[in-house]
């Protein structure tokens, strides 16, 4: 549909009017350092700003240039990350940070194409770098900015939809007003999460009601239009905590897995919530001490996790550190535990041990 450029005019200066008197102080604004930015923003994927911004302090202290960071181990970058969750997007980071770091001369593409070619920068996270670093106009698109201009303009195309993206971002990239583009996006990202956001806007207080057709129209409950296909699937997971003495047997998971390179126990998976299959390790010399339960939830799986201890008696040590060997485990010491990058899941396992 065609929009009256006075019209999309009016929604740009109504968004920076809001924004001006409602500015929030976040630690990546104010600066035009690509590195810091594109830090930002990769950690805001999926991630709320009072989660992620501890995190990025954690990030620039440890590593104040994007040298730092792809001089870094893998590990120690997982280990950083622990908590955030979408682990790929550590690794993505890290990738990026070599990429940049080895091939680019250290120095991050300065326009929207070329930045979404790095490894984990999608069309938000290259438009958001575009415009807050080298200022060019090109709009953000996220669940916020579908919401407010799905509101705002009465769009009612499913935006779980394939086309919905390149319906919405057509509109935005002709809103950015091309001489303030990075104000833009930091003001339209606010508006979205405080101001209009998804259960209860605060339209009696909003200075853009009076143009808002979800607002004259009685729609503001059923925009935007969100229909879910999202298939979510339950697992069941056992898993083993085998113990001899002080040494763990611990797993690191391996590539193509969700929580690839970070470190968890073995396991067992069941269709069915079916009771704790036997390990058969040390032909029955190995007592289980106790089960416990845990119920985790992910974007898009729910598991059910079983953790069994299990103690291997002192004097079978090295017929436990082969069958590691044999099964691709690790030996790791009670003290050196906290150093591992894990699954939220085990964190909160070992949390409840005194661990
Ligand atoms: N979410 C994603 N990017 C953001 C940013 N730069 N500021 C606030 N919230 C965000």
């Amino acid at each position: 549909m065609n929009r009256k450029y006075t019209d999309l005019q009016a929604f740009s200066y109504q968004i920076l009017f809001w924004y001006r008197s409602n500015p929030r102080e976040l630690p990546w604004r104010g600066t035009k350092n690509p590195y810091k930015i594109w830090l930002s923003e990769i950690i805001l994927q999926q991630t709320r700003v009072a989660q992620g911004t501890p995190y990025f302090h954690k990030f620039v202290n440890n590593y104040p240039t994007i040298h730092d960071l792809a001089n870094a181990p893998e590990e120690e970058v997982l280990r950083l990350w622990q908590g955030l969750g979408y682990y790929s997007r550590a690794r993505n980071l890290h990738a990026c940070a070599k990429y940049v770091c080895f091939e680019l001369g250290g120095k991050f593409p300065e326009t929207y194409e070329g930045l979404l070619k790095l490894k984990g920068v999608g069309s938000y996270t290259a438009s958001a770098i575009a415009s807050f670093a080298f200022g060019q106009a090109k709009a953000v698109v996220d669940g916020n900015v579908f919401r407010v201009l799905a509101r705002y303009f009465g769009i009612e195309t499913d935006i779980a939809s394939s086309p919905a993206k390149k319906e919405f971002e057509a509109l935005a990239d002709q809103i950015i007003p091309k001489n303030s583009p990075d104000e833009y996006n930091q003001a339209i990202m606010d508006f979205g999460s405080r101001q209009c956001t998804p259960l209860s806007p605060d339209c009696s207080n909003c200075p853009l009601q009076s143009n808002c057709f979800a607002f004259n129209n009685n729609m503001v409950k059923d925009l935007p239009v969100k229909i879910n296909k999202t298939k979510i699937t339950e697992r069941n997971l056992h898993y083993y905590i085998i113990k001899c003495g002080k040494e763990w047997v611990w797993k690191k998971r391996g590539s193509g897995d969700i929580w690839e390179g970070l470190f968890d126990f073995p396991v067992k998976e069941s269709d069915k919530s079916m009771k704790l299959p036997n390990l058969d390790l040390m032909e029955g010399e190995e007592t289980h001490l106790f089960e416990k339960k845990y119920r985790h939830i992910l974007s898009h799986q729910r598991l059910n996790a079983t953790f069994s201890e299990v103690e291997i008696p002192a004097n079978k040590y090295d017929k436990l550190s082969k069958w590691c060997n044999e099964e691709g485990y690790i030996l790791v010491n009670e003290d050196e535990i906290d150093y591992l990058a894990k699954p939220k899941l085990i964190i909160n396992f070992l949390t409840d041990q005194g661990i």
